[in-house]
C-alpha cells in the first residue's frame, strides 16, 4: 500500500486518537494529542482512500529530531504504512539539516524495535523501569539514527 502523507488539521485527532487506544499499551490521552498539537510538534498522517490508517508526531529540536510517536491503525498493519512515514520522515529531516533522530520504545515491542532497525536506528543506551506494565514496570531502548 502506498497511503500519502500529510500534515494533520485539528479534525484529525479524534482519528489519531482512535487508533492510539487501539494499538498502544499505555495510550496518549486526547488531551495529550491536543496539547501535542498545539505546541507545534510535527504531526503526520498517511492516508489510503481518504481515510487516516497511521500517523507520525515528532519534535525536532536545532539539528536533532525525537519520534514521540507513531501507529498504524490495526487492520492496517504490515502493509507498510509505518515504513512509508519513516521514509517521510528521512527526507523531511534531511531537508531541515537534522544531524540525527532519537525515540525510546519499550523493550517488548518487538514490532517497534524491527522496524526502527529495518531503518537503521541503533540502541544507544537503555532507561531502566521507564515504563508502566500491568504487573510493574519496564525498560526502554533508546534509539538513534544519524545521518
Ligand atoms: C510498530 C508499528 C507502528 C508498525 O507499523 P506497520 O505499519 O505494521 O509496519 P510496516 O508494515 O511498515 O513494517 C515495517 C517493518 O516493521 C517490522 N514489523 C512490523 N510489524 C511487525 C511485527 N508484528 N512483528 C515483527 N516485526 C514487525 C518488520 O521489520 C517490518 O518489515 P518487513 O515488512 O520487511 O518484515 C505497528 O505495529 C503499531 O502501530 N504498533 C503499536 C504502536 C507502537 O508500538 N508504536 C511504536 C511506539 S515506540
Amino acid at each position: 500500500m502506498k497511503p500519502e502523507i500529510e500534515s494533520i488539521d485539528l479534525k484529525d485527532i479524534a482519528d489519531l486518537y482512535a487508533i492510539e487506544k487501539s494499538v498502544s499499551q499505555s495510550p496518549w490521552t486526547l488531551e495529550m494529542f491536543i496539547a501535542s498539537f498545539h505546541a507545534g510538534h510535527g504531526m503526520f498522517v498517511a492516508k489510503s482512500e481518504d481515510k487516516i490508517v497511521g500517523f507520525l508526531i515528532i519534535m525536532d529540536v536545532m539539528e536533532q529530531l525525537e519520534i514521540l510517536n507513531i501507529a498504524t491503525h490495526p487492520d492496517f498493519h504490515k502493509q507498510g504504512i509505518a515504513s512509508q512515514l519513516l521514509s517521510f520522515l528521512k527526507n523531511y529531516a534531511k531537508q531541515r539539516e537534522i544531524n540525527s533522530m532519537f525515540l525510546e520504545v519499550r523493550k517488548s515491542n518487538q514490532a517497534a524495535i524491527a522496524l526502527y532497525q529495518k531503518f537503521e536506528f541503533e540502541q544507544i543506551g537503555i532507561r531502566k523501569k521507564y515504563y508502566k506494565t500491568d504487573s510493574g514496570q519496564e525498560d526502554a531502548l533508546m534509539m538513534q539514527f544519524s545521518f
